[in-house]
């Protein structure tokens, strides 16, 4: 039996081809509903100060995660959002989930977050029990969402 390729967690740099394609294919295992980043989209997230894409990535596969954080000031402190979180299907239960929220967690913590917030449906049992045995707490809190269409 072949051992399984060491995955790496990197953060994005250039929306090249590879990521374009990566996107293409993870994204609708995460939604069903979100259309697809172009690559000015895809560059806006890399180049913009308060966000960074992580993605994991195996010797053999290529890219078979990803990861968004958010980090801004708010009057309160600095906070710190996880968004997009999705291993590709062939790729799971290898800790390349848990590797892509560590990754985010210490750059959170480099950028001195006082909180990182990320929401999971219920549904979601895989997500939720990674977040959980990673020491994220559920909070009390309603969580609101005014849609503003597309
Ligand atoms: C949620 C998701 C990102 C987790 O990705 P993953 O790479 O499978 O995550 P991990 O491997 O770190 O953890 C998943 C399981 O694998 C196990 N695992 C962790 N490291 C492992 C390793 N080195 N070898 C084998 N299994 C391992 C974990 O124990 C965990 O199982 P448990 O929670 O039952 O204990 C993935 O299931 C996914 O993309 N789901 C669809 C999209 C989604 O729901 N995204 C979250 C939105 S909030």
């Amino acid at each position: 039996m072949s051992e399984e390729p060491e995955v790496r967690v990197e953060v994005a740099r250039t929306a090249d081809p590879e990521l374009i394609d990566a996107v293409a294919r993870l994204l609708p295992q995460l939604s069903s509903s979100a259309a697809l980043p172009t690559a000015y989209d895809l560059e806006t997230i890399i180049e913009s100060p308060a966000t960074t894409l992580f993605v994991a990535r195996d010797g053999r596969a290529g890219i078979v995660g990803m990861l968004t954080l958010a980090v801004f000031k708010a009057p309160t402190g600095v906070r710190a959002w996880i968004e997009d979180v999705v291993v590709d299907g062939a790729a799971r239960g290898r800790g390349i989930g848990e590797a892509l929220v560590q990754a985010a967690l210490e750059t959170a913590q480099r950028a001195e977050a006082r909180t990182v917030d990320l929401t999971s449906r219920p549904e979601r049992a895989e997500a939720n029990r990674l977040y959980e045995r990673l020491g994220f707490e559920r909070r009390a809190s309603n969580l609101w969402r005014f849609s503003l269409g597309s």
